[in-house]
C-alpha cells in the first residue's frame, strides 16, 4: 500500500511540473493566454512574444512626442548608411522611420516591409506626400519578410522583432535577405530600466536580444545607448 502511494505521489509530481513548465520544443512553448500577462501566450527563449500592434493604433506612431521620446533623427544619423545603400525596415508600419531612411540614400533604396496591408497603404500616402521614388512597400508574412535573398545591405527593426509570432523564422528570412558583411540594427525598449513606460512585454534586455540573434550565427559589433527608453544594437551577418 505504501509503495502504491508513493507510485502515485510521483506521477502527480510529473503530471504537475509538467503543467506548471511545458517542455520547449525549439526554443517555442505555450500556454494558455488566459495566464498571461497580457501577450500572446507564446513563449520563444523563455520570453513571452507580445501581440501585434494593429493598424487602427497607427496614429500612436506618428505622435508628436515621439521625436523626443525615441529621437528618431539621430537614430537614423548613427546607422552609418552609405548613399547608395539597400535598407529593409521590417515591421515599417506608418513609415516614421522609412521617410526618414529613404532621405539619407537618395542613390539607394529603402524595402519597408510589413504584414499589415493597411500599414503600407498609410506608409504609401506618406512617400506620395513627401516626394520620394525610391520606397517600396513589401507584404510579408507573419513567418517570411519576401526579401529577395543577398539584396539588403542592411535591415533596420524598430519596436517590432519583440511581436514577432515566429521570431526564428523571420531571423532567417532576415539572414539570408541579407549580403555577406550586412547589417542588422535593432531598437528595442529597454527591459533592464523599470522607469521605461512602456509594457514589459513590448521591452528587451540586451542580454536576450544577443540570446536570440545568437541562434542565426549574427556577430553582434556594438550597442549604442544614448536613447532615453531604447537600445540600438548593432550584428553582423559574417562574409
Ligand atoms: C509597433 S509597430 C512599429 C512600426 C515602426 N517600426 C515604427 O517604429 O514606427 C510594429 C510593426 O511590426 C509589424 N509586424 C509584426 N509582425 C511582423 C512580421 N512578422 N513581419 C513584418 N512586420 C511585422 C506590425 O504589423 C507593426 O506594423
Amino acid at each position: 500500500m505504501r509503495h502504491y502511494r508513493y507510485l502515485l505521489s510521483t506521477l502527480l509530481l510529473i503530471v504537475t511540473s509538467a503543467c506548471a513548465a511545458p517542455a520547449p520544443t525549439d526554443g517555442f512553448y505555450t500556454i494558455d493566454p488566459s495566464r498571461s500577462n497580457g501577450g500572446t501566450g507564446r513563449f520563444y527563449m523563455d520570453r513571452e512574444i507580445s501581440d501585434v500592434m494593429g493598424h487602427l493604433a497607427a496614429d500612436w506612431l506618428e505622435r508628436p512626442q515621439r521625436t523626443h521620446e525615441e529621437m528618431p533623427d539621430e537614430v537614423v544619423a548613427n546607422m552609418g548608411l552609405k548613399p547608395t545603400d539597400v535598407v529593409a525596415d521590417i515591421g515599417a508600419g506608418s513609415g516614421y522611420f522609412t521617410i526618414r531612411i529613404a532621405r539619407q540614400v537618395p542613390q539607394g533604396s529603402v524595402l519597408a516591409v510589413d504584414i499589415q496591408p493597411e500599414m503600407l497603404e498609410i506608409l504609401e500616402n506618406r512617400r506620395r506626400e513627401e516626394g520620394l521614388d525610391n520606397i517600396s512597400g513589401v507584404l510579408g508574412e507573419i513567418d517570411d519578410t519576401h526579401l529577395p535573398a543577398n539584396s539588403v545591405d542592411v535591415a533596420f527593426l524598430v519596436d517590432a522583432y519583440h511581436e514577432f509570432s515566429h521570431p526564428r523564422e523571420m531571423l532567417q528570412s532576415i539572414y539570408d535577405s541579407l549580403k555577406p558583411g550586412g547589417h542588422l540594427i535593432l531598437v528595442e525598449y529597454r527591459a533592464e530600466d523599470p522607469n521605461v513606460p512602456i509594457r514589459t512585454l513590448h521591452k528587451m534586455t540586451q542580454r536576450q536580444v544577443r540570446r536570440e540573434m545568437s541562434v542565426l550565427n549574427f556577430e553582434w559589433e556594438k550597442t549604442l545607448d544614448f536613447l532615453p527608453w531604447q537600445h540600438m544594437m548593432f550584428f553582423t551577418k559574417p562574409e
